[in-house]
């Protein structure tokens, strides 16, 4: 039995459609979740022999639904959206326009139809336990069922890019994947393309030298190595090991693990005597997911790393770089995705540094920033998500961010945390709610979510969602 098998049933009532198609429109989300779920689904329909073409959206709506019925596919597949969007699709399912199936873990819109994956209707949290992605691949599991073409590994090896989905949506909860996701990472590792270990959580262990990969590591600030070139080289050197090859220091990834033991203790070490908070060190050690069918020293090899990679491409207008990069296509793309990536970190960077120098505005429940044209309205919820607990910004309210999209459109990215949650906090409501109020849409998970406003609604926003967050504490 799977480690959902509830969703199976659902899933091959989906199955069993998709494969009646004549051809499918496969559409899908502009984020690493969405690019992975679109592979999956890809790989998926590819196996079982069934026509398609893929399509990918910053946002479903009701334009952007009108514009997937024109392409004339009699059967439409919506991964990592549609939930949301639920009764204007199953209007077009009753015009006749199109068979819908979708699998997604949004909160639903108040509408039915009959091929609908997600894990919320199971009761399976979609925020934590099973992203996009994976019900792509809950998804592909039953069309390997359904079609009998005899996929490779019953297309269980598709178990890789779900965890990079699930990453990449921040599913790893204290660093972990569980429930329904920890279920497909031990299906990922029988089909010998995953192992789950506990490493250093510093992003970069695959492709930064190792000084650099101290130096960069600002998610736990340690005195004397981060953001200290000089000091990250001491560091390493008064270890005693041999960690250069050829004059240049090597990876993480490179390391022997007794190597690998040796650096993370004596960091360890250093982050205890130095005063940093113990529940800080303790994330600097965690659960990471190794793709071990990909290169080492590579993106590829880390599911962090990877989705991050994917994130770089399809939030800049390049999901089919990732979509290639994702199907193994790796002649052009990968390079590609490389170069995108770095100015992806910079954006982040830079946009993180403008939330420190502009500081955020401190509401009774809640606090906010404007990014205008600084940042990117695809990123900002990023930026968001990393500016929540960095200086002057609390962790203990949601933040909203601005960015504008148009003349006339704002977007707001809202980000939570689990304990305001566990509080009462579902952004997905908020966002809904306070944009319906001042004329726009929104939706998402209860710890992230977003909306489209009019320009010059921004204030009215804020007024309401602050109410309603008041409401729900
Ligand atoms: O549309 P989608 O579900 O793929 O996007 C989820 C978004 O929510 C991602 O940007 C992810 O970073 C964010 N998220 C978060 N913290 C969580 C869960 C999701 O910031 N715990
Ligand atoms: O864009 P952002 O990263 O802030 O999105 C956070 C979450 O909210 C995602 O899961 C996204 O799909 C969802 N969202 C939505 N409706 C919008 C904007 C975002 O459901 N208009
Ligand atoms: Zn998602």
């Amino acid at each position: 039995m799977g480690p959902v098998p509830d969703l199976d049933d659902i899933a091959t009532v989906c199955a069993s459609r998709l494969c009646a198609a004549d051809s499918v429109l496969l559409a899908s989300h502009i984020d690493a979740d969405g690019l992975t779920s679109a592979a999956i689904a890809a790989t998926a329909l590819e196996r079982a022999e069934i026509p398609f073409e893929v399509v990918f959206k910053k946002q479903l709506d009701e334009t952007e639904i009108g514009s997937i019925a024109a392409l004339s596919h009699d059967t439409v597949l919506f991964t990592d959206f549609g939930s949301g969007q639920l009764d204007v699709i199953s209007d077009h399912e009753q015009a006749g326009d199109f068979q819908p199936v979708i699998a997604d873990h949004h909160q639903p819109a108040d509408a039915e139809t009959e091929c609908h994956l997600n894990p919320l209707l199971v009761g399976i949290d979609g925020a934590s336990e099973l992203s996009g992605a994976g019900a792509s691949y809950v998804l592909a599991r039953a069309l390997a069922d359904v079609a009998k073409t005899d996929p490779p590994r019953a297309n269980r090896d598709l178990a890789a890019l779900a965890v990079v989905g699930a990453v990449g949506d921040m599913q790893a909860i204290e660093g972990e994947l569980v429930g329904a996701n920890g279920g497909i990472v031990e299906e990922g590792v029988a089909a010998g393309v995953l192992a789950e270990g506990t490493d250093l959580t510093l992003y970069g262990k695959q492709t930064r030298p190792l000084p650099k990969l101290l130096e960069y590591a600002t998610e736990v600030p340690i005195p004397g190595i981060s953001n200290d070139e000089a000091g990250a080289i001491a560091f390493l050197e008064d270890l005693g090991l041999d960690l250069k090859r050829a004059g240049d220091w090597r990876t993480w990834a490179d390391l022997a693990d007794e190597e690998r033991q040796t650096v993370a203790s004596a960091l360890v070490q250093r982050a205890v005597t130095r005063g940093v908070p113990a529940d800080e060190i303790q994330t600097l050690i965690g659960t990471t997911y190794t793709l071990t069918d990909e290169p080492t020293g590579t993106e590829l090899r880390d599911a962090s790393e990877f989705s991050t990679l994917l994130n770089a491409t399809a939030r800049y207008e390049r999901a089919d770089v990732g979509l290639a990069v994702c199907r193994g296509n790796r002649a052009g793309a990968l390079d590609r995705a490389q170069t995108l990536l770095s100015n992806h970190r910079r954006n982040l960077s830079e946009g993180l540094d403008l939330v420190q120098e502009q500081g955020v505005t401190h509401e009774g429940h809640v606090q906010w920033f404007d990014a205008g044209n600084a940042i990117r309205e695809t990123i900002v919820g990023i930026v968001a998500g990393m500016a929540l607990g960095t200086d002057g910004v609390d962790s203990d309210k949601p933040i909203f961010a601005f960015a504008n999209k148009s003349d006339e459109e704002t977007k707001v990215s809202a980000r939570g945390t689990g304990p305001l949650v566990g509080r009462g906090l579902d952004l997905s409501v908020v966002m809904q709610e306070a944009s319906r109020a001042v004329g726009g849409d929104g939706g998402g998970h209860d710890i992230a979510a977003g909306a489209t406003v009019p320009a010059g609604e921004e204030k009215r926003f804020v007024e309401a969602a602050d109410e309603i967050v008041a409401s729900q504490f």
